[in-house]
């Protein structure tokens, strides 16, 4: 199938494009580098050793993408693009609910406009709210502690909406949990501007010196060890769940978790990165972070039974991966 991957030169965009490619398929990027680097696009293509055609515009702009439709035929889209921090949508809601919301309805008009037959959006956990966990898909969903995650939850009934009158589309709404890891080449990874929000990149930065100690947010949750506890899915596995719900899923709306079904707390992952990585992790326990819930993980029952898709890799794994990418981009000059 020829896709276009919005988004594509982003975190889990960049990942699921080596994924596509190595399943046979062709790719087209959009992304107007508001979160990426343009450097990002010859590292795919020493990966997948081809050239990867790609328009750097911005989504909202609907009629520079009209020309990519025109200029290209689309047998289905990841609609990844969007901005993700939580923190700052707080800040800056309009700037959140206009690019996220408006690139969303943009994109699927014109893949109904030109007769696009599969459509997969990247929502997040977060749409659940603070319910219990295991987290099912059958949930109803609870308001969200912010403007990012108002902007899913939005996304998700646009297109539940566009599925009533347009019921041959293919719909995968993928719900992730929290994403981490790197691509075991060490070639493409994640690397946010500035103090990183998340745990993993955070503790990534001490270990490497860039930071003093992290900050735990809190070690007294009703918890296995009181602090916070989360479903860490490495970017590889969540990639290939993107080519598992692109090639089975048939026409309707279909919801996914994409998580590994456990929870490991912030000390488990401490320990698990000095470990694997030999390396040392200050750490001091401070109050906890407004808006953090106790637990998250997925029940990751329905995708295991219709895509068949489960992960594969481990929190060894994703340490391993994520100081890989930390030390090479260390050695080299790369800015991604
Ligand atoms: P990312 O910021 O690394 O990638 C998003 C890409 O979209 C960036 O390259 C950015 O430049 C591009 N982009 C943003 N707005 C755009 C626009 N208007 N036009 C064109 N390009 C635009 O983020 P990511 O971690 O790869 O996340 C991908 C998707 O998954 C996002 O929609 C995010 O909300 C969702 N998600 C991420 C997480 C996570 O923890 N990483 C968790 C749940 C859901
Ligand atoms: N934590 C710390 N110290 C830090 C950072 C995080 O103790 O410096 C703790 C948090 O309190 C939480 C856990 O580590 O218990 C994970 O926190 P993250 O910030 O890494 O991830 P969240 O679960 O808060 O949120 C992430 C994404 C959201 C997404 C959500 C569900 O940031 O966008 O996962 O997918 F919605």
């Amino acid at each position: 199938m020829n896709i276009l991957v919005t988004g594509g030169l982003g975190f889990i965009g960049s990942h699921t494009v080596v994924e596509l490619i190595e399943n046979s398929h062709t790719v087209v990027i959009v992304d107007n580098l508001i979160n990426s680097k343009i450097e990002v696009l010859s590292h795919l293509e020493t990966l997948v050793k081809q050239s990867i055609p790609f328009y750097q515009i911005d989504l909202t702009d609907e009629e520079a993408l009209t020309q990519v439709f025109e200029e290209n035929k689309f047998d289905g889209i990841i609609h990844f693009a969007g901005l993700k921090s939580v923190g700052e949508s707080v800040e800056k809601p309009i700037e959140y609910y206009l690019n996220n919301l408006v690139s969303t309805m943009v994109v699927i008009k014109l893949a109904q406009e030109f007769s696009v037959g599969k459509f997969v959006f990247s929502s997040s956990a977060t749409v659940y709210g603070d319910q219990d966990s295991p987290l099912r898909e059958t949930l109803d969903l609870k308001e969200t502690t912010s403007p990012y995650g108002e902007t899913k939850t939005m996304g998700e009934r646009i297109l539940k909406d566009i599925a009533k009158i347009n019921p041959k589309l293919a719909i995968s709404i993928l719900r992730y949990f929290n994403p981490v890891g790197a691509h075991p080449s060490g070639l493409i990874g994640e690397n946010p501007n500035g103090i990183p929000n998340n745990l993993m990149p955070y503790i990534t930065k001490v270990a490497k010196g860039d930071l003093k100690q992290l900050d735990i947010f809190g070690d007294d949750y009703d918890t296995i060890d009181g602090t916070g506890v989360r479903d860490y899915i490495h970017v590889v596995d969540l990639a290939k769940g993107h080519v598992a719900a692109l090639e089975l899923v048939e026409s309707g709306v279909h919801t996914y978790n994409l998580g590994s079904g456990k929870g490991t707390s912030v000390l488990e992952i401490i320990i698990i990165f000095q470990k694997v990585n030999s390396v040392k992790i200050p750490y001091k326990i401070v109050r906890r972070r407004s808006g953090d819930i106790a637990t998250c993980f997925a029940d990751v029952t329905k995708v295991n039974d219709e895509l068949g898709w489960k992960t594969t890799l481990t929190i060894e794994d994703m340490c391993r991966d994520m100081w890989n990418f930390e030390m090479k981009f260390d050695n080299s000059t790369r800015v991604l």
